[in-house]
C-alpha cells in the first residue's frame, strides 16, 4: 500500500512536506494551522537569545514577471506570473524566553507532528559557541524533535553569524561540533548557496557531526530599479542592502547544488528548499536524493500557511505512487535518489556524429534558422 511517511533523521514525518523557516512559522498560531492544514512538520522562524529590529517597512515583498516582455518588477500587474520573494527580514523578532512555553504547548497539542526548531548564535568566541548550545538545550528541553543551526542569513552584518558561518567552513564545523555536544535530538545545519561550492561546508558540517544538511537559504540579490523614479522597489530612505531571492526563480540553481552535494555524499540526508509549490518541483529533489522538502515563499501567498500547497504536495506524492504502483514503488524511498547520477560533466555528453552535425545550429528557440547557402 502507498505511504506517504518518511523517516529522515530517525524522525518519522507523516509526510516529507515541511514549512521552513520562515513567516509561515513565525508564531504559535501560524505553526497550529499549518500543522492542521496537513504539513507534515515545520522548521520555526530563526530563534535568537536576544530580540532583533528589523528594518522600517515591507520586510519582504514579491517580484513577477510578465509575458509580454519578460520584465521582473514588485509592481502588480495583470496576468503577472510569481517569479520570486526577495526578503530582508532578520530572525524572530521574539526571543527564546517568548518561544519557550510556546514550543511546549505546539507539541503538546499534535504529538505526532514534527517540530524542528532553528536557531542561531555567533560565532566569535567560547561564549558565542555557548550560546549555540544554550539555545539547543532551550528547545530540545521544550518539545523540539530536532534543531535546525541557521549558517544561512544571508542579511547579517557580523562576520561571525548567519551566512558568514556558512561561507567558512571551519566556523561550519566547530559551531555543528558545539551543538552536537549537547544534543540529544538529531541536528541539521543550514546551508547558504553565497559560497564557492557548497560541498566544502557541507563536508565541514558533516564533520562536525550534522544529522542532515538542508539547501538552502535564499541567493544574495537586489531588487530593481523603478525606470520612471530611479529608486530600488523596496528601500527605506532610498537605502537598500542586499537581500535574498526565493520562489520559483531560484529553483534549477538550488537544484544544481541540492545534485552537487547529494553526489558527493550519497549516503547521508539532505532537506531540500527552494521553488518548492507543487509536487513535480518537490520530486526533482526526491530524484536527486533529498528525503524531505521544505517550501516558504509559495506557502506565504497561499493563506499565509499553505493550506493548499500542502493539499497538492500530498495529493500529488498520492498520484504518483499510485502511477507507479506497478512499478512496486510505495514510498519516496522507492524513487529517492534514481536521477542522482544522471548529473555528469559536459565532457561526458553525447556529440552528434557524422552527418547529423549541424555545427550547433538547428533552429531552437532562441538560435536563428540555419544558414544553408553559405
Ligand atoms: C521573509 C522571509 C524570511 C525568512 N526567514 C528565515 C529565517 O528566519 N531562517 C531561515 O533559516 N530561513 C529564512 N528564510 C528562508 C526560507 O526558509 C527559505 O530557505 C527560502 O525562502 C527558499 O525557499 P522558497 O523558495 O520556498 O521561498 C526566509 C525567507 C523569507 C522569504
Amino acid at each position: 500500500m502507498a505511504d506517504r511517511s518518511v523517516t529522515f533523521t530517525g524522525i518519522r514525518f507523516e509526510n516529507p512536506f515541511l514549512l521552513s523557516s520562515a513567516p509561515p512559522t513565525e508564531s504559535e498560531n501560524n505553526i497550529l494551522r499549518a500543522f492542521d492544514a496537513g504539513w507534515g512538520g515545520v522548521v520555526t522562524k530563526t530563534i535568537g537569545l536576544h530580540p532583533v529590529t528589523n528594518v522600517v517597512g515591507a520586510k519582504a515583498k514579491f517580484m513577477r514577471t510578465a509575458a509580454e516582455d519578460a520584465s521582473v518588477s514588485m509592481k502588480k500587474r495583470p496576468g503577472a506570473a510569481l517569479h520570486s520573494s526577495w526578503n530582508w527580514e532578520l530572525i524572530s523578532d521574539k526571543a527564546i524566553d517568548w518561544w519557550v512555553p510556546r514550543l511546549r504547548r505546539i507539541k503538546e497539542a499534535h504529538p505526532t507532528k514534527v517540530l524542528i526548531a532553528s536557531i542561531m548564535a555567533g560565532s566569535g568566541n567560547d561564549k558565542e559557541l555557548r550560546n549555540w548550545q544554550l539555545l539547543a538545550q532551550a528547545v530540545q528541553e521544550n518539545g523540539a524533535d530536532g534543531i535546525e543551526c541557521n549558517f544561512s542569513c544571508p542579511h547579517m552584518d557580523r562576520k561571525d553569524m548567519g551566512s558568514n558561518i556558512g561561507k567558512d567552513e571551519g566556523l561550519c564545523s566547530v559551531v555543528t561540533e558545539a551543538v552536537k555536544e549537547v544534543s540529544t535530538i538529531p541536528v541539521w545545519t543550514k546551508l547558504t548557496p553565497a559560497t564557492r561550492d557548497m560541498v566544502v561546508e557541507a563536508a565541514a558540517c558533516f564533520r562536525g557531526g550534522a544529522d542532515a544538511m538542508v539547501s538552502s537559504n535564499t541567493f544574495p540579490s537586489l531588487p530593481m530599479i523603478d525606470p520612471d523614479t530611479l529608486e530600488f522597489e523596496i528601500n527605506v530612505d532610498g537605502l537598500v542592502s542586499s537581500g535574498g531571492l526565493g520562489g520559483p526563480a531560484i529553483l534549477p540553481m538550488a537544484l544544481a547544488n541540492m545534485a552537487k552535494m547529494t553526489q558527493a555524499f550519497p549516503d547521508k540526508s539532505f532537506s531540500g528548499i527552494g521553488g518548492v509549490s507543487d509536487f513535480s518541483q518537490a520530486l526533482s529533489y526526491f530524484l536527486l536524493g533529498a528525503g524531505t522538502v521544505q517550501v516558504c515563499t509559495s506557502a506565504m501567498l497561499d493563506s499565509a500557511i499553505g493550506p493548499n500547497v500542502i493539499k497538492r504536495l500530498n495529493a500529488g506524492l498520492d498520484a504518483f505512487l499510485d502511477r507507479h504502483a506497478s512499478d512496486g514503488w510505495t514510498t519516496v524511498e522507492d524513487f529517492r535518489g534514481i536521477r542522482r547520477e544522471r548529473v555528469v560533466l559536459q565532457s561526458q555528453i553525447r556529440r552528434p556524429e557524422g552527418d547529423h552535425y549541424q555545427g550547433g545550429y538547428e533552429a531552437v528557440e532562441g538560435y536563428a534558422a540555419p544558414d544553408l547557402v553559405s
